[in-house]
């Protein structure tokens, strides 16, 4: 029994080796600050002084630097990771992307697939997924969670574990997954990623731990902790987070590691006098892993030697370290994940670019679509593919893409090549660059537009431009991309733009005058052919916006569900005098949370309450009817909202209950139906208990956020 091992082994470790198992170093790639100590590696791997290595991928890579750790005396094996955080060989959207699929199957897929790719090439660890609720499109990190939304974000969290993980770990096609950054990272001040964060702890507890707590619930192997503070206190070094909530509440068995260098920040964020305080802060904190910061490695032998740890820390921290490895079977075959013969089978198996083209199609959002300006009909004889993303192939995996082969990316274009046909003329001006003002390609963008039936422009960030380190405080569209739309425009020829970025952008011009807007984010390495697949209409978009998108960088905070009736509400459109309201610009978003168009319409009919009434013992059914009333088949993802319009805490406008995402041929319904508990109902009181109270609540169904189709009350007795 792997219980009875680990008491074996760790019986006979001395305390260096036990703290050789708390410690992390990268390989030749860096994803923080890097550290001097490479010349070492080897020698500190085979001494037993390295429990896990980053940054070092492939098989034969991690094959050698197995091999030395068995040389080691007690023959350890090392634990392998990376962040696979949307794929490994085959890149698949951005994890917001993703979101926007609303497609908890095909977002579990996603991760198997980047699970089975990375587990055939030597990785045994992801530090994903990621499940800190981005609410601020200023954060660079947005593009690496699943949006603002709890209910929304704690249902993905739990599909990418099961997807990494499997249902059990010690599969050779299952690697293990990481929910991260423990605690509120999203929630950095201002937007600005390595800050400070100040939350209630109402917040905390109903907004930004469910993720955690549902990944941890689908049995995530392992957490991170994060660089923020949480009200004064680094979550690195934060008991209350990483002892009473994590390994005391929630009796989570896993270890955590820390971020990059986060033991070490202690000090600079003022909290520990220098590493040896850190070391010593940190441990007793629960901070089980040293990533990078070399404070374990330096100091904690010394800190138990002089009574200042004690040693049980430092076993409970090994113990659950070993157990993983034991889990994954490293112990009886430390070259599990070393095959060469499978790493290339599983890297070249087409059916991983067949998953990521599909959900690529799945997570583009189609903001909007007059004249019926897409999808493209054959009948076009020219169209004209312009801007800089256009050819693009790097910018289409995003931030956070392991693989650097830019020849297994399809760019726009060749997506649109492969589909046009031979009929089809596709004219093509870059225009200009994403950054900068330069105008010099205008001229040519505009002969090439002139000349064509359609317009497709391709703008948006470039992808290093959201991303960890990467807050913006102006997130407009970069460069003179606007004004070539203008320009564009201009010719009065139809104009679909696609955008690309990791966030949410604002381009006031191409909202209000484009007459197609198609939202790719960062697609993939199939992001062109899934591009051309719903431009050319063989696939009808359905995504719908997991992130609200604000008209300004002064409305944010703008999340749907922050959103409070307040004491001054506008009654009377447009009379804003004396009501919570700004003077320069509504209060709504430019595309609220959950809306993204189709090429079909659908209705929404027949509300049924099973019951008005509910005793906290009992469930209610919310049913309604959903019909397609356009001319061909799509998908709608229909949203249930709540609202507790009279409660001890002032609660938000709406907040997501539930959704379902319904597949539809023209002309059809089917009946949608919702099941509303006690559990639905309730919030984090004053007293921090999680209770529903007595009373009405309101019931809304549709569309989107700001799309309600159907109202309803149900009273809790
Ligand atoms: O996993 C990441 C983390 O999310 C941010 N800092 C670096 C880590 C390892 O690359």
């Amino acid at each position: 029994d792997i219980e009875q091992r680990i008491s074996a082994l760790l019986a006979q470790m001395t305390l260096e080796e036990k703290v050789g198992q708390l410690n992390q170093y990268s390989g030749r790639e860096v994803t923080g600050p890097a550290s001097d100590r490479k010349n070492t590696l080897l020698s500190s791997i085979r001494a037993g002084q390295v429990g896990s290595m980053l940054n070092v991928k492939g098989v034969k890579d991690t094959r050698e630097i197995q091999a030395v750790a068995l040389e080691s005396r007690l023959h350890i094996p090392l634990l392998f990771s990376l962040d696979v955080i949307h794929g490994y060989q085959t890149t698949f959207p951005i994890p917001l992307a993703e979101a926007a699929s609303w497609d908890l199957d095909a977002i579990r897929l996603g991760a198997h697939v980047a699970a089975k790719e990375a587990a055939a090439s030597g990785i045994h660890w992801t530090f994903a997924p990621m499940v800190d609720i981005g609410r601020d499109p200023r954060w660079g990190r947005v593009m690496e969670g699943a949006g603002e939304d709890t209910y929304l974000g704690s249902q993905i969290a739990k599909a990418r574990v099961l997807g990494f993980q499997g249902e059990k770990l010690g599969g050779t096609d299952a690697i293990m997954a990481c929910a991260k950054h423990f605690a509120a990272y999203g929630a950095a001040t201002a937007g600005r990623d390595y800050n400070a964060v100040d939350i209630s702890e109402q917040q905390l507890w109903e907004t930004y731990l469910p993720p955690f707590r549902a990944a941890a619930e689908a049995g995530v192997a392992t957490f991170m902790n994060s660089f923020n503070t949480l009200n004064g206190i680094p979550a690195t070094g934060n008991a209350y987070l990483q002892r009473d909530i994590l390994k005391g509440q929630w009796k989570y068995p896993g270890f955590v590691v820390s971020d990059w260098g986060s033991i070490g920040e202690l000090a600079n964020w003022g909290y520990a006098a220098d590493k040896t305080d850190a070391a010593q802060k940190a441990i007793t904190a629960g901070s089980d892993m040293d990533m990078e910061s070399d404070a374990y490695h330096q100091k904690l032998v010394q800190l138990v030697q002089a009574g200042k740890v004690d040693v049980s820390l430092v076993d409970d921290a090994v113990r659950r370290i070993l157990r993983k490895k034991f889990e994954l079977g490293l112990f009886d075959d430390p070259y599990k994940f070393s095959d060469e013969k499978r790493e290339k089978q599983v890297l070249s198996d087409p059916q991983n670019r067949a998953a990521a083209r599909q959900m690529a199609q799945k997570s583009l959002v189609l903001l909007k679509n007059e004249k019926a300006t897409l999808p493209l009909t054959k009948a076009l004889r020219r169209v004209a593919v312009i801007g800089p993303l256009a050819k693009s192939r790097r910018n289409l995996n995003g931030s956070w893409a392991v693989d650097t082969d830019t020849t297994r990316i399809t760019s726009l274009y060749d997506g649109l090549r492969q589909r046009a046909g031979k009929t089809t003329e596709l004219l093509y001006a870059k225009g200009c660059n994403v950054s900068g003002d330069s105008r010099a390609g205008f001229e040519q963008a505009v002969a090439a537009a002139k000349n064509a039936d359609v317009i497709i422009l391709t703008v948006g960030e470039a992808w290093d431009m959201s991303g960890e380190a990467k807050s913006r405080t102006d997130i407009h569209l970069p460069g003179v991309q606007e004004d070539l739309f203008k320009a564009l425009k201009a010719t009065g020829k139809p104009v679909a733009v696609v955008v690309f970025g990791g966030r949410p952008l604002i381009f006031d011009a191409i909202s209000e005058q484009a007459d197609a807007i198609l939202y790719a984010w960062w697609p993939g390495s199939e992001g062109g052919t899934a591009l051309a697949d719903v431009l050319y209409g063989d696939y009808n978009p359905a995504g719908k916006l997991p992130i609200t998108f604000p008209r300004s960088v002064g409305q944010i905070p703008i999340a749907y569900n922050q959103q409070y009736n307040t004491g001054r509400p506008i009654t009377k459109p447009g009379d804003i005098r004396y009501k919570s309201a700004y003077i320069d610009s509504p209060n709504t978003p430019r595309y609220a949370f959950g809306y993204g168009l189709s090429y079909t319409t659908f209705k929404y009919s027949d509300l049924k309450i099973s019951q008005a009434q509910l005793k906290a013992s009992e469930s209610a059914q919310v049913s309604f009817t959903l019909t397609n009333t356009g001319k061909i088949a799509g998908e709608e993802v229909a949203q249930l909202y709540l609202r507790d319009p009279l409660a001890s805490v002032a609660r938000p406008l709406k907040e997501l209950k539930d959704f379902r995402k319904v597949s539809l041929k023209p002309g059809e319904s089917k009946t949608v139906t919702f099941t509303i508990d006690k559990d639905k109902l309730a919030f984090y009181n004053s007293k921090l208990e999680w209770a529903a109270e007595p009373g009405k609540f309101n019931l809304m169904v549709g569309s989107a956020s700001d799309d309600i189709r159907l109202e309803g009350v149900l009273e809790l007795q």
